[in-house]
Order: structure tokens, then sequence, then C-alpha cells
């Protein structure tokens, strides 16, 4: 059996921070180093910090539900948090939610490959597209692009990304301080990439990570999101929810 927890980066769950016994300190880097100790001690396998870019306005259009009863916020940025968690740990996987929507292919293969350095190749990616018209707009665009054409893009930023991770083949760091040669350059190359949603010249400018690529976890449930899930994932999260299931597949 493998154990993974589903943590916030922030409050967790919806109410769980009215428990009589929660620690209401999840702006610490305590919290968090504590968090990661527990579950360390416990034989957990992963700890997964999910994400959104928005205080969200789904009650009403408004984010003040969400600020008045601590629904969805706040959210720290997550490789943060799981750089601190990292540092007190050493069997733990760590992985957090990064979306293909409002990022380049070169922030997410830089932050991810820089990770599973200094975690020791513990880094995970939970691969999302993003659902919430609050987070298109907070990156400039008026509502949620249509699912195919997220979907779309994130294909280009996986292509793009997993060619930057492969722009540095291993070994390359020399660091010879006799003849002065940091490195080899013939074993680093340009990607070129372009696509129609990005397009990354490279390469990275971090050397290759111990896991190459990070775990790359997905949860599309629709046709086009099972189908990224099926070409790109190693961990697939799956929400089987009795009423998509076809009617002879639920027993009563
Ligand atoms: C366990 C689990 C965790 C998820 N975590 C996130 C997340 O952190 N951020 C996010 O925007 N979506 C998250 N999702 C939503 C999925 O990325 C996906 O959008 C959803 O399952 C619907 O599938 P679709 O994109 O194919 O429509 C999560 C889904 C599941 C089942």
């Amino acid at each position: 059996m493998h154990l993974a927890a589903f943590l916030n980066a922030g409050p967790m769950g919806t109410s769980g921070w009215r428990h009589p016994d929660a620690n209401p300190g999840f702006l610490t880097a305590g919290y968090y180093r504590h968090v990661a100790k527990l579950l360390e001690a416990a034989r957990f396998d992963l700890a997964f910090i999910p994400d959104a870019l928005s205080v969200p306005r789904s009650l009403g259009g408004s984010f003040a539900p969400a600020v008045q009863w601590g629904s969805g916020t706040p959210r720290l940025d997550p490789l943060v948090i799981l750089g601190v968690m990292a540092g007190v740990t050493e069997h733990i996987g760590l992985a957090a939610t990064l979306s293909t929507g409002y990022h380049e292919p070169f922030h997410l293969a830089r932050a991810l490959a820089t990770f599973d350095h200094i975690s020791d190749g513990r880094a995970g990616w939970n691969i999302v597209t993003s659902f919430q018209n609050a987070e298109a707009q907070n990156f400039g665009q008026p509502s949620l692009p249509p699912r195919d054409a997220r979907y779309a893009r994130a294909e280009e930023v996986l292509s793009a990304a997993t060619q930057l991770w492969d722009s540095w083949d291993d070994g390359v760091l020399l660091q010879n301080k006799e003849t002065g040669e940091f490195g080899s350059p013939e074993k680093v190359r340009s990607v070129d990439y372009r696509g129609e949603y990005v397009s990354t010249q490279g390469p990275l400018n971090v050397p290759r990570s111990p896991q190459g690529y990070p775990l790359l976890i997905q949860a599309g449930a629709s046709p086009s999101g099972r189908d990224f899930a099926a070409r790109w994932a190693d961990v697939i999260f799956a929400a089987m929810n009795h009423w998509i299931l076809p009617s002879r597949f639920i027993r009563r």
C-alpha cells in the first residue's frame, strides 16, 4: 500500500481550521516542517499540495465569501512550501500543482528541475490546466479558455518542458579547478521548440536533475483530460464518482 497526503499550503480543508486542536500557523515555516516530519515518520510516500491561482469567486462572483469563511484561500506558493518540507525530510515524495495555463514551459521546467535537485530526486508535478475564470482574469484573459484549448496548450507545454529537461545530458559539470573547465558544452543542446501556444529556444539553465523529469501526476476526467493523462502521467488521480459511471457499473 502507498500513502499520499493531500495537504494545503494554507488552512487545511474548508473547515479543518476550526478544529479545537488546529494549528493556526499556516503562514510559518515551522508549521510545514512539523507536518513534513509527521508524514515522514508515518512512512507516507507522498505529500501533495494542490493549487489555484486566484482567490475563488465561485460564490456569486465575489471573493468575499472565500475570505470570510476560509474556503480555498489563502494559498501560499506550493513549491516554496515543499522546499521547506524537503529540508527536514529524506524519503517522502513532494509534489505540487502547477498550471500549464499561466506559466511558460521554461519557468516550469526550471522550477521543477531546481526542486528535484534540492530534494535529491523527490519532486512531483501535478499538471493542471486550471478551471476558474478568476485564474484567467489574474493573467490578463477575459475568461477561462475552452477545455480543448487548455489541453492543447498543456500538450505543448509538456513537449517543451520535457525537451528542456532533456537539453542537458548527465555529467555536464566538470568543475575542474586545475584546468578551469567548468562544464562540457557538447553535452548541452538547444531545444528550438515552436508551438502555437508556447515557444522556447533552450537549453535550460539548470543541469539535468536526479530523476530527469519530476514524477508527473495528472487528474484529467474529460475525454481530452484522460487522453492527456494517459500520454504523460506516471500517476493518475481519479475521482470516480458513481454518477459519471454508466449504470451497469453501479451496484445498488
Ligand atoms: C485528486 C485531485 C486533485 C486535483 N488538484 C487540482 C489542483 O490542485 N488544481 C486544479 O486546478 N485542479 C485540480 N484538480 C482538477 C483536475 O486537474 C481536472 O481539471 C479535473 O479532474 C477535471 O478534469 P478535466 O480537466 O479533464 O475536465 C484535481 C483533481 C483531482 C481528482
